[in-house]
Protein backbone atom coordinates (compact mmCIF):
# COMPACT_ATOMS: atom_id res chain seq x y z
CA UNK A 1 0.00 0.00 0.00
CA UNK A 2 1.52 3.33 -0.66
CA UNK A 3 1.14 6.39 1.41
CA UNK A 4 -2.69 8.43 1.35
CA UNK A 5 -2.02 8.22 -2.14
CA UNK A 6 -0.16 11.69 -1.67
CA UNK A 7 2.04 12.01 -4.87
CA UNK A 8 5.36 13.82 -5.83
CA UNK A 9 4.45 17.47 -7.15
CA UNK A 10 4.66 18.27 -10.29
CA UNK A 11 7.94 18.61 -12.24
CA UNK A 12 7.13 21.96 -12.68
CA UNK A 13 7.85 22.91 -9.03
CA UNK A 14 11.38 21.39 -9.33
CA UNK A 15 12.42 23.46 -12.61
CA UNK A 16 11.03 26.20 -12.43
CA UNK A 17 12.67 29.89 -12.19
CA UNK A 18 9.20 30.98 -10.98
CA UNK A 19 9.00 28.58 -8.44
CA UNK A 20 11.99 28.87 -6.86
CA UNK A 21 11.77 32.87 -6.67
CA UNK A 22 8.61 32.58 -5.00
CA UNK A 23 10.11 29.74 -2.64
CA UNK A 24 13.42 32.27 -1.98
CA UNK A 25 10.82 35.08 -1.12
CA UNK A 26 8.00 32.98 1.08
CA UNK A 27 9.91 29.68 2.45
CA UNK A 28 13.41 31.14 2.88
CA UNK A 29 13.31 35.00 3.37
CA UNK A 30 9.73 34.47 4.65
CA UNK A 31 9.99 31.58 7.33
CA UNK A 32 13.21 31.52 9.55
CA UNK A 33 16.03 30.35 6.96
CA UNK A 34 19.58 28.87 8.87
CA UNK A 35 22.85 31.13 7.94
CA UNK A 36 24.94 28.93 9.75
CA UNK A 37 27.46 28.48 12.45
CA UNK A 38 27.59 31.44 15.08
CA UNK A 39 31.60 30.78 14.86
CA UNK A 40 31.38 30.90 10.83
CA UNK A 41 29.40 33.91 10.53
CA UNK A 42 32.04 35.40 13.26
CA UNK A 43 35.14 33.64 14.08
CA UNK A 44 36.52 33.48 17.36
CA UNK A 45 40.13 33.24 16.15
CA UNK A 46 39.85 36.34 13.59
CA UNK A 47 42.38 39.07 14.89
CA UNK A 48 40.04 41.65 15.25
CA UNK A 49 36.76 39.95 16.19
CA UNK A 50 34.30 40.87 13.25
CA UNK A 51 31.24 42.79 13.88
CA UNK A 52 29.49 42.26 10.68
CA UNK A 53 28.79 39.78 7.95
CA UNK A 54 26.46 39.88 4.94
CA UNK A 55 24.57 37.18 4.23
CA UNK A 56 21.62 36.30 1.76
CA UNK A 57 18.55 35.03 3.31
CA UNK A 58 16.20 33.77 0.71
CA UNK A 59 16.38 36.43 -1.85
CA UNK A 60 17.10 39.56 0.75
CA UNK A 61 20.12 40.58 1.07
CA UNK A 62 21.22 41.44 5.12
CA UNK A 63 23.76 41.75 7.28
CA UNK A 64 24.47 40.38 10.50
CA UNK A 65 25.80 42.49 13.44
CA UNK A 66 27.71 40.94 16.56
CA UNK A 67 28.38 44.04 19.02
CA UNK A 68 29.70 41.65 21.98
CA UNK A 69 26.54 39.49 22.76
CA UNK A 70 24.09 41.16 20.78
CA UNK A 71 23.33 39.66 17.49
CA UNK A 72 21.15 42.03 15.12
CA UNK A 73 19.94 41.93 11.38
CA UNK A 74 19.87 44.85 8.92
CA UNK A 75 18.55 45.14 5.31
CA UNK A 76 21.92 45.21 3.33
CA UNK A 77 20.85 48.08 1.81
CA UNK A 78 21.85 51.54 2.57
CA UNK A 79 19.07 54.05 3.45
CA UNK A 80 20.74 56.67 0.98
CA UNK A 81 20.59 55.14 -2.81
CA UNK A 82 20.47 51.15 -1.61
CA UNK A 83 23.96 50.45 -2.47
CA UNK A 84 24.59 47.58 -0.63
CA UNK A 85 26.85 48.31 2.74
CA UNK A 86 28.75 45.21 2.16
CA UNK A 87 29.17 42.58 -0.73
CA UNK A 88 27.61 39.06 0.19
CA UNK A 89 29.69 36.60 2.21
CA UNK A 90 31.90 39.35 3.03
CA UNK A 91 32.87 40.76 6.99
CA UNK A 92 34.10 43.82 8.62
CA UNK A 93 35.85 44.68 11.44
CA UNK A 94 34.97 48.10 11.36
CA UNK A 95 32.80 49.77 14.95
CA UNK A 96 30.61 51.01 12.74
CA UNK A 97 28.62 50.30 9.28
CA UNK A 98 29.98 52.37 6.27
CA UNK A 99 28.58 52.22 2.94
CA UNK A 100 31.34 51.96 0.18
CA UNK A 101 29.10 54.51 -2.09
CA UNK A 102 29.28 58.04 -0.22
CA UNK A 103 30.13 57.50 3.07
CA UNK A 104 26.72 57.15 4.74
CA UNK A 105 27.62 55.68 8.26
CA UNK A 106 25.41 53.70 10.91
CA UNK A 107 26.15 52.50 14.44
CA UNK A 108 25.73 49.18 15.47
CA UNK A 109 22.29 49.63 16.29
CA UNK A 110 21.45 50.91 12.74
CA UNK A 111 21.11 54.38 13.50
CA UNK A 112 22.70 56.59 10.86
CA UNK A 113 25.06 58.78 12.48
CA UNK A 114 27.41 60.27 9.36
CA UNK A 115 25.68 61.81 6.10
CA UNK A 116 28.11 64.24 4.40
CA UNK A 117 26.51 67.26 3.39
CA UNK A 118 23.01 66.61 5.49
CA UNK A 119 24.19 67.67 9.00
CA UNK A 120 23.19 71.63 7.93
CA UNK A 121 19.74 70.20 5.99
CA UNK A 122 17.05 71.14 9.24
CA UNK A 123 14.55 69.76 7.23
CA UNK A 124 17.07 65.69 7.57
CA UNK A 125 16.26 63.52 10.10
CA UNK A 126 18.88 61.38 10.71
CA UNK A 127 16.41 59.35 12.62
CA UNK A 128 14.17 58.23 9.91
CA UNK A 129 17.22 56.67 7.89
CA UNK A 130 18.46 54.05 10.29
CA UNK A 131 19.08 50.82 8.50
CA UNK A 132 15.87 48.57 8.77
CA UNK A 133 16.50 45.95 11.08
CA UNK A 134 14.90 42.07 10.82
CA UNK A 135 14.70 39.02 13.28
CA UNK A 136 17.65 37.35 13.63
CA UNK A 137 17.85 34.17 16.33
CA UNK A 138 20.62 31.98 18.19
CA UNK A 139 19.91 28.75 18.72
CA UNK A 140 21.85 25.90 19.62
CA UNK A 141 25.19 27.93 18.58
CA UNK A 142 23.34 27.94 14.33
CA UNK A 143 21.83 31.49 13.47
CA UNK A 144 18.37 31.70 11.80
CA UNK A 145 17.26 34.96 10.19
CA UNK A 146 14.02 36.16 8.86
CA UNK A 147 14.18 38.82 6.29
CA UNK A 148 10.60 39.82 4.78
CA UNK A 149 9.28 41.41 8.19
CA UNK A 150 11.35 44.04 10.30
CA UNK A 151 11.51 43.34 14.31
CA UNK A 152 8.41 43.97 15.79
CA UNK A 153 6.09 43.18 12.56
CA UNK A 154 3.00 41.34 13.86
CA UNK A 155 3.96 39.33 10.71
CA UNK A 156 6.76 37.90 11.86
CA UNK A 157 6.65 34.28 12.21
CA UNK A 158 6.85 33.11 15.36
CA UNK A 159 10.95 31.38 15.88
CA UNK A 160 9.52 29.09 18.60
CA UNK A 161 6.32 27.68 16.83
CA UNK A 162 8.57 26.87 13.92
CA UNK A 163 10.98 24.64 16.09
CA UNK A 164 7.77 22.96 17.91
CA UNK A 165 9.06 19.91 19.00
CA UNK A 166 12.08 19.73 16.80
CA UNK A 167 14.36 20.69 20.01
CA UNK A 168 12.62 17.76 21.79
CA UNK A 169 14.55 15.46 19.30
CA UNK A 170 17.83 17.20 19.74
CA UNK A 171 17.52 18.25 23.78
CA UNK A 172 19.93 15.27 24.40
CA UNK A 173 22.67 16.71 22.21
CA UNK A 174 25.21 18.93 22.92
CA UNK A 175 24.86 21.25 19.97
CA UNK A 176 25.62 24.99 21.45
CA UNK A 177 29.03 23.15 22.72
CA UNK A 178 29.85 21.74 19.18
CA UNK A 179 32.76 22.30 17.21
CA UNK A 180 33.35 22.14 13.18
CA UNK A 181 35.54 19.29 12.99
CA UNK A 182 35.71 19.51 9.35
CA UNK A 183 33.40 20.30 6.11
CA UNK A 184 32.62 19.67 2.69
CA UNK A 185 30.98 21.76 0.48
CA UNK A 186 29.12 20.48 -2.87
CA UNK A 187 26.91 22.18 -5.62
CA UNK A 188 24.93 19.65 -6.50
CA UNK A 189 22.99 20.01 -9.98
CA UNK A 190 19.17 19.40 -8.37
CA UNK A 191 16.89 20.96 -6.86
CA UNK A 192 16.75 21.64 -2.93
CA UNK A 193 13.90 19.78 -2.85
CA UNK A 194 15.02 17.15 -4.51
CA UNK A 195 18.12 17.02 -2.12
CA UNK A 196 15.66 17.08 1.34
CA UNK A 197 13.12 14.21 0.03
CA UNK A 198 16.64 12.07 -1.18
CA UNK A 199 17.22 12.66 2.86
CA UNK A 200 13.60 11.76 3.81
CA UNK A 201 13.78 8.01 2.71
CA UNK A 202 15.54 4.94 2.80
CA UNK A 203 13.91 2.96 0.46
CA UNK A 204 16.96 3.79 -2.06
CA UNK A 205 19.56 2.96 0.63
CA UNK A 206 20.04 -1.28 -0.76
CA UNK A 207 20.86 -0.07 -3.58
CA UNK A 208 23.13 2.88 -3.95
CA UNK A 209 24.71 2.44 -0.19
CA UNK A 210 26.12 -0.54 0.34
CA UNK A 211 28.36 1.29 2.93
CA UNK A 212 25.40 2.55 4.76
CA UNK A 213 23.73 -0.69 4.86
CA UNK A 214 26.60 -2.52 6.76
CA UNK A 215 26.32 0.07 9.76
CA UNK A 216 22.39 0.62 9.47
CA UNK A 217 19.84 -1.57 8.39
CA UNK A 218 18.00 0.76 5.84
CA UNK A 219 14.48 -0.35 6.85
CA UNK A 220 15.03 0.52 10.97
CA UNK A 221 13.31 4.01 10.54
CA UNK A 222 10.64 5.60 12.50
CA UNK A 223 9.74 8.79 11.56
CA UNK A 224 7.92 11.49 13.91
CA UNK A 225 4.79 14.18 13.30
CA UNK A 226 5.12 16.54 16.15
CA UNK A 227 4.66 20.02 15.68
CA UNK A 228 6.75 22.78 14.14
CA UNK A 229 8.17 23.25 10.77
CA UNK A 230 10.66 19.69 10.67
CA UNK A 231 10.43 16.37 8.78
CA UNK A 232 12.54 13.52 10.02
CA UNK A 233 13.00 10.38 12.28
CA UNK A 234 15.43 8.09 13.67
CA UNK A 235 17.57 5.01 12.41
CA UNK A 236 18.97 2.33 14.50
CA UNK A 237 23.06 0.91 13.96
CA UNK A 238 23.46 -2.83 13.66
CA UNK A 239 24.62 -4.54 16.87
CA UNK A 240 27.99 -4.13 17.20
CA UNK A 241 28.51 -0.80 15.39
CA UNK A 242 29.26 2.32 17.58
CA UNK A 243 28.03 5.29 15.06
CA UNK A 244 28.05 5.56 11.11
CA UNK A 245 31.57 5.36 10.23
CA UNK A 246 33.65 3.62 7.32
CA UNK A 247 34.18 0.50 10.43
CA UNK A 248 31.33 1.11 12.53
CA UNK A 249 33.81 2.28 14.81
CA UNK A 250 33.44 5.85 16.79
CA UNK A 251 34.31 8.81 15.03
CA UNK A 252 34.58 11.37 17.97
CA UNK A 253 34.20 11.45 21.29
CA UNK A 254 30.66 10.32 22.59
CA UNK A 255 27.95 12.72 23.95
CA UNK A 256 26.99 11.69 27.22
CA UNK A 257 23.37 10.57 27.72
CA UNK A 258 22.22 10.55 23.99
CA UNK A 259 20.69 7.19 22.99
CA UNK A 260 24.30 4.91 21.68
CA UNK A 261 22.39 2.87 19.21
CA UNK A 262 20.01 5.82 17.70
CA UNK A 263 20.40 8.06 14.32
CA UNK A 264 18.28 11.26 14.45
CA UNK A 265 17.45 12.35 10.59
CA UNK A 266 15.91 15.70 10.96
CA UNK A 267 15.15 18.57 8.78
CA UNK A 268 14.05 22.08 10.07
CA UNK A 269 12.72 23.39 6.97
CA UNK A 270 13.74 25.20 4.97
CA UNK A 271 17.45 24.54 4.37
CA UNK A 272 19.13 22.79 7.43
CA UNK A 273 19.66 19.36 7.82
CA UNK A 274 20.42 17.73 10.75
CA UNK A 275 21.81 13.96 11.64
CA UNK A 276 22.78 13.74 15.12
CA UNK A 277 24.72 10.67 15.92
CA UNK A 278 25.94 9.15 19.25
CA UNK A 279 29.51 10.90 18.59
CA UNK A 280 29.05 13.61 16.13
CA UNK A 281 26.45 15.83 14.60
CA UNK A 282 26.19 15.71 10.55
CA UNK A 283 24.52 18.66 9.08
CA UNK A 284 23.83 19.84 5.49
CA UNK A 285 22.90 23.26 5.19
CA UNK A 286 21.25 24.27 1.23
CA UNK A 287 21.20 27.53 -0.11
CA UNK A 288 19.04 26.64 -3.89
CA UNK A 289 21.27 28.51 -6.71
CA UNK A 290 18.80 27.73 -9.30
CA UNK A 291 16.18 25.61 -9.84
CA UNK A 292 18.55 22.83 -10.82
CA UNK A 293 21.43 23.74 -8.45
CA UNK A 294 21.84 23.73 -4.84
CA UNK A 295 24.88 24.34 -3.17
CA UNK A 296 25.34 22.24 0.36
CA UNK A 297 27.71 22.94 2.78
CA UNK A 298 28.23 19.38 4.91
CA UNK A 299 29.85 20.04 8.40
CA UNK A 300 30.37 17.29 10.92
CA UNK A 301 30.39 19.12 14.58
CA UNK A 302 32.07 17.42 17.42
CA UNK A 303 32.84 18.10 21.14
CA UNK A 304 35.88 19.69 21.23
CA UNK A 305 38.51 18.23 23.71
CA UNK A 306 39.18 20.18 27.61
CA UNK A 307 42.00 21.65 26.38
CA UNK A 308 39.48 23.13 23.38
CA UNK A 309 41.21 21.37 20.62
CA UNK A 310 38.79 20.01 17.74
CA UNK A 311 39.29 16.33 16.52
CA UNK A 312 39.24 15.38 13.00
CA UNK A 313 36.42 13.03 12.60
CA UNK A 314 37.95 11.93 9.82
CA UNK A 315 36.32 8.08 9.84
CA UNK A 316 32.63 9.94 9.33
CA UNK A 317 33.46 12.39 6.96
CA UNK A 318 35.06 9.79 4.90
CA UNK A 319 32.16 7.73 4.77
CA UNK A 320 29.48 10.48 4.45
CA UNK A 321 31.47 12.06 1.79
CA UNK A 322 31.39 8.51 -0.35
CA UNK A 323 27.90 8.15 1.05
CA UNK A 324 26.67 12.15 -0.05
CA UNK A 325 28.41 11.52 -3.26
CA UNK A 326 26.27 8.37 -3.81
CA UNK A 327 23.38 10.60 -2.98
CA UNK A 328 24.22 13.66 -5.43
CA UNK A 329 24.19 11.27 -8.30
CA UNK A 330 20.64 10.13 -7.40
CA UNK A 331 19.47 13.48 -7.04
CA UNK A 332 21.19 14.77 -10.08
CA UNK A 333 19.76 11.70 -12.49
CA UNK A 334 15.89 12.57 -10.51
CA UNK A 335 16.75 16.49 -11.94
CA UNK A 336 17.04 15.27 -15.50
CA UNK A 337 14.31 13.27 -15.11
CA UNK A 338 12.39 15.86 -14.08
CA UNK A 339 12.69 17.69 -17.16
CA UNK A 340 11.69 14.59 -19.19
CA UNK A 341 8.28 15.83 -20.80
CA UNK A 342 7.75 11.68 -20.05
CA UNK A 343 7.58 12.75 -16.32
CA UNK A 344 4.43 12.07 -14.34
CA UNK A 345 4.60 12.34 -10.59
CA UNK A 346 4.48 8.80 -8.77
CA UNK A 347 3.30 7.41 -5.76
CA UNK A 348 5.36 7.18 -2.25
CA UNK A 349 6.28 3.85 -0.83
CA UNK A 350 5.64 2.93 2.56
CA UNK A 351 8.84 3.69 3.91
CA UNK A 352 8.67 6.81 2.38
CA UNK A 353 6.53 8.28 4.38
CA UNK A 354 8.91 11.23 5.66
CA UNK A 355 9.10 12.59 2.02
CA UNK A 356 5.27 12.27 1.48
CA UNK A 357 4.82 14.24 4.92
CA UNK A 358 7.99 16.97 3.28
CA UNK A 359 5.65 17.39 -0.16
CA UNK A 360 2.06 18.04 1.96
CA UNK A 361 3.85 20.68 4.01
CA UNK A 362 5.49 22.15 0.84
CA UNK A 363 2.41 21.84 -1.02
CA UNK A 364 0.32 23.31 1.52
CA UNK A 365 2.77 26.31 1.82
CA UNK A 366 2.54 26.71 -1.47
CA UNK A 367 -1.07 27.75 -0.80
CA UNK A 368 -0.46 29.64 2.09
CA UNK A 369 2.45 31.23 2.42
CA UNK A 370 3.42 29.34 5.33
CA UNK A 371 5.57 26.60 6.73
CA UNK A 372 3.88 25.72 9.97
CA UNK A 373 0.02 25.46 9.52
FE1 LIG B 1 24.99 54.45 0.56
FE2 LIG B 1 24.97 56.55 -1.00
S1 LIG B 1 24.04 54.63 -1.33
S2 LIG B 1 25.93 56.30 0.89
FE1 LIG C 1 20.96 8.31 0.57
Amino acid sequence: MTVDQVLMMPAEKYTSTEVLDWERRHLFAGSWTCLGRLTDLFPADAERPVTQRAVAVGDVACLVVRDGETLRMFANTCRHRGHELLPEGEASERRSVLCPYHAWTYDLEGRLIGAKGFREDESFDFAEHGLVELPVRLWEGWVFGHAVHPVGAPEVPSFEEHLGDFTKILAPYPLADLAVGDRHTYEVAANWKVIAENYHECYHCPLIHPELCQVSPPTSGDNYDLPGAWVGGSMVLRDGMRTMSITGELAATPFPGVPPTAVEYVHLLPNLLVSAHPDYVMTHRMVPLSPDRTWVECSWLVLPGADGSVPDPAAAVEFWDITNKQDWGACESVQRGLASPHFRPGPFAPNEDAVAQLVTIISRAYETGRLVP
